[in-house]
C-alpha cells in the first residue's frame, strides 16, 4: 500500500480514540459541556439569520428608491433586528469561550490526576524501559495540547450547523452551485490532511530527542549537576550537543513546512477559484433580473459562507483526526496494565512470619537483556536472623531485594514465603510488611516531617511516632539543629529549604524504615555515607530493634557485616559462601580475602 493511503488509514482509525476522550472530557465537567454546546448552536445560527434580514433590507430600500416612495417605517424594525442578532452573536461567541476556558482547566486536572494515578500503579519494570518514557512524555503533553481538538470538536459543530443552513439557502437558489463549491474544496481538505499527518509522524519521530533535549537543559542547569559540569567544565560540550540535535529537528520541521505552504497555497488558489466562479453567475443573473439585489446580497454572503465553512469544516475535521493520532499515545499509556498484581484471591501476608523465604532455584534477567543477574539462586531466610549479604559491586545484592519485595517476579524458579509462592500473597500487603531502604534512596524536597512520614504516609501527622522514629535512626540530632524542625523545608529546590549532607540526608531515610512495624527490615547499604560514630551507633540501635525480626543488610564495611547472624556472599548472581563472620574467617575463603583486603588499609 502507498504510505499516503496507510497514512489515510492510521488516521482514520485514530478516529476511534475520540469517543473514549470525549467520555473523559464529559467527565471532566458535564454541565460545562451542555452549556457550550447549546451557545455553540446558537451562535451558528446567527449568520443566516443576519443574512436574511440584510437582504430583506436591501430589497427594501432598492424598491423604495426605485418608486420614489416615503421612508418606510419597517426599515427601523429590520435594522433593529439584525442589530439584536448580530449582538446575540457576539455574546454567544464571549460564553463559549468562557465556558471552554472552565473546561480547559478541568479537563487538565481531570486528566493529569488520571495520569498521575495510572503511573502509580505501574510496575518498575514498565517505569524503566525508555520506550515507555517516550510514551509518558508524549501522554504527558496531550493533556495539555489536546485541548485544542476539545475546541477543534467544538468548532466543527458550530461550523457544521452554519453550513448546513447557509448551504440550504443556496441550494434553495441553484443546487449545482453547492455542488461546485463542495467538490473544489476535497483537493485542500486531502492535502492538507496528508501534511498533518506528516507532522505527527515527524513529531513521533522526534520524541526520543526532545526528551533528550530535555534532559541536556536539565543538566547544563541543575543544582545536582552543577558541581561536576562546573569542575568539568563541561557548559560548551553541552551546549553543542543541544545544538546539533535542535539543528537536526530543525531541518526536518524546515522541509515539512516548505513543502506545506507551496501546496497548500495552490490549494487555496483552487477554492478561491470555485467562489468566485459562483460569484460571478449570481451576479450575472441578477443584471438579467433573474434575482433582485437582496438575493444577490443574500447568495453572495452564503456563498461566501458556505465556501468558508466548508473548507473550515474540512480543516477542522482533519486537525480532529490528527489530535486523535495523539491520542493514540494517551490511550496507550492508559492501556499499560501493571503485570505484578494482586491476583483476585490473594493470601493476606503472613503474621508473624513462621518459616520465612525460600529462594528457590532463583534466576533473573531484567528485562532488555539476557544477562542472567541471579543465576539459580537458593536460600532460606529466616525469622528472627540478621542477615547481611556481601559481594562485589553488580554481583546481585540489589536485584535480590528488589525481588524480595515483589518489585519484580524471577524470570525462572520461585520464592516462596512460609511455604507459599510470594505470587499468591496481596502486593499491597506484603509491601506493608516490608521496610526497605535502597541505596539510592530518595532525598524529598519537602519538609523534615514529610521526609520521615513517607515511609507510612498514612501516620505521618503521629508526632511520637516521628520522633521516635527520628531518634532511632539518629535524625534527631539533625533535628534539633533545623531552625523549623519538622517542619523544616529540605534539600535546595525551594525557597527557605536546607540543605543536607550525604549522611543526614541517609538519617532521614533511615527513619522511614522505622516509622513501619514491618516484620522484615532491609537496609541496602544503610550506613555508606556515614561517619565511624553514627555507623557505629546506628548498627547498636539496628540491632535492638530487629529482635526477633529479619533484617538484611546489605554493605561493603565489615564493621557492619561481622555483626550479622549469618553472612551470605554473593557471587555472580548465586551463593559463594556462607556463615558467620568467625566461620567464614576460618574458612580462608573469598570472604576472608575480602575482609584482610579491608583490614590492611587500617593498619
Ligand atoms: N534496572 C536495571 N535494568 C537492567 N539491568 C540492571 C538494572 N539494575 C541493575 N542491573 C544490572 O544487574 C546487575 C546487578 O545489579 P545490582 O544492583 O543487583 O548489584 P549490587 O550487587 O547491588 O551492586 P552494588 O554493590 O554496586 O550495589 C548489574 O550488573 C547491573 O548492571
Ligand atoms: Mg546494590
Amino acid at each position: 500500500m502507498p504510505s499516503f493511503l496507510q497514512g489515510w488509514q492510521q488516521r482514520l482509525s485514530a478516529l476511534r480514540n475520540v469517543p473514549p476522550v470525549l467520555r473523559m472530557v464529559w467527565d471532566a465537567g458535564p454541565a460545562l459541556v451542555a452549556a457550550g454546546l447549546v451557545f455553540r448552536v446558537a451562535s451558528a445560527l446567527v449568520p443566516l439569520g443576519v443574512l436574511w434580514v440584510s437582504k430583506l433590507i436591501i430589497d427594501l430600500v432598492s424598491t423604495t428608491v426605485k418608486a420614489q416612495g416615503p421612508v418606510p417605517t419597517e426599515i427601523w424594525w429590520l435594522l433593529l433586528l439584525e442589530f439584536v442578532l448580530a449582538g446575540s452573536g457576539h455574546i454567544f461567541g464571549r460564553l463559549i469561550d468562557y465556558c471552554d476556558s472552565l473546561l480547559a482547566d478541568e479537563f487538565t486536572r481531570h486528566i493529569s490526576l488520571r495520569v498521575m494515578d495510572h503511573a502509580a500503579h505501574l510496575d518498575l519494570v514498565s517505569l524503566e524501559d525508555p520506550s515507555f518514557h517516550d510514551t509518558l512524555e508524549r501522554a504527558r503533553v496531550q493533556t495539555t495540547d489536546r485541548l485544542s481538538m476539545l475546541n477543534a470538536i467544538g468548532r466543527m459543530i458550530q461550523q457544521f450547523v452554519t453550513l448546513v443552513s447557509l448551504a440550504a439557502g443556496v441550494f434553495f437558489f441553484a443546487p449545482w452551485l453547492l455542488v461546485v463549491l463542495v467538490v473544489a474544496v476535497i483537493p485542500a481538505f486531502l492535502g492538507e490532511s496528508h501534511f498533518a499527518f506528516l507532522g505527527y509522524s515527524l513529531a513521533f519521530h522526534q520524541t526520543p530527542r526532545r526528551r533528550q533535549l530535555d534532559y541536556l537543559r536539565v543538566l547544563g542547569a541543575s543544582r545536582e549537576s552543577a558541581k561536576e559540569v562546573k569542575i568539568f567544565g563541561l557548559g560548551t560540550w553541552l551546549r553543542t550537543r543541544y545544538a546539533e540535535i535542535t539543528d537536526s529537528i530543525i531541518r526536518e520541521n524546515r522541509a515539512l513546512a516548505r513543502k506545506r505552504v507551496v501546496v497548500g497555497a495552490l490549494l487555496a488558489l483552487l477554492v478561491s477559484l470555485s467562489y468566485y466562479g459562483a460569484y460571478a453567475v449570481v451576479v450575472y443573473q441578477t443584471l438579467l433580473r433573474n434575482i433582485t439585489i437582496g438575493d444577490l446580497i443574500f447568495l453572495a454572503g452564503a456563498i461566501a459562507g458556505v465556501s468558508s465553512n466548508i473548507s473550515a469544516l474540512f480543516s477542522t475535521f482533519s486537525s480532529i483526526a490528527d489530535q486523535a493520532l495523539f491520542l493514540t499515545d494517551l490511550i496507550k499509556f492508559f492501556d499499560v496494565r501493571p503485570r505484578i498484581q494482586s491476583k483476585p484471591d490473594a493470601l493476606p501476608a503472613p503474621r508473624p512470619i513462621r518459616d520465612g523465604f525460600i529462594f528457590r532455584d532463583v534466576s533473573f534477567h531484567y528485562p532488555g537483556s539476557d544477562r542472567l543477574v541471579l543465576n539459580r539462586l537458593n536460600m532460606h531466610l529466616e525469622p528472627g536472623t540478621r542477615v547481611a549479604l556481601i559481594g562485589e559491586n553488580g554481583q546481585g545484592k540489589t536485584t535480590i531485594v528488589k525481588l524480595l519485595a515483589r518489585l519484580y517476579d524471577p524470570t525462572e524458579g520461585q520464592i516462596l514465603l512460609d511455604g507459599v509462592d510470594l505470587r499468591e500473597y496481596s502486593v499491597e500487603d506484603l509491601a506493608r510488611e516490608i521496610g526497605v531502604i535502597f541505596q539510592d534512596f530518595m532525598r524529598y524536597d519537602m519538609t523534615a516531617r514529610e521526609n520521615i512520614g513517607v515511609g507510612r504516609i498514612e501516620l505521618a501527622h503521629n508526632e511520637a511516632l516521628l520522633r521516635e522514629s527520628a531518634r532511632k535512626s539518629m535524625a534527631s540530632e539533625v533535628l534539633e539543629r533545623l531552625p523549623k524542625g519538622l517542619d523544616q523545608m529540605l534539600g535546595r529546590r525551594f525557597d527557605g529549604g536546607f540543605d543536607l549532607s550525604g549522611g543526614e540526608w541517609q538519617k532521614f531515610a533511615l527513619a522511614r524504615a522505622y516509622m513501619r512495624d514491618a516484620q522484615v527490615l532491609i537496609l541496602d547499604e544503610p550506613t555508606a555515607s556515614l561517619d565511624a560514630r553514627s555507623e557505629y551507633e546506628v548498627f547498636l540501635r539496628f540491632a535492638e530493634l530487629t529482635e526477633g525480626k529479619l533484617s538484611i543488610l546489605i554493605s561493603h564495611r565489615f564493621s557492619t557485616v561481622r555483626m550479622a547472624d549469618r553472612i551470605l556472599v554473593i557471587e555472580g548472581g548465586a551463593i559463594r559462601e556462607q556463615g558467620t563472620h568467625q566461620q567464614l574467617l576460618a574458612k580462608g575463603g573469598v570472604y576472608a580475602g575480602m575482609f584482610e583486603l579491608q583490614a590492611a588499609g587500617y593498619r
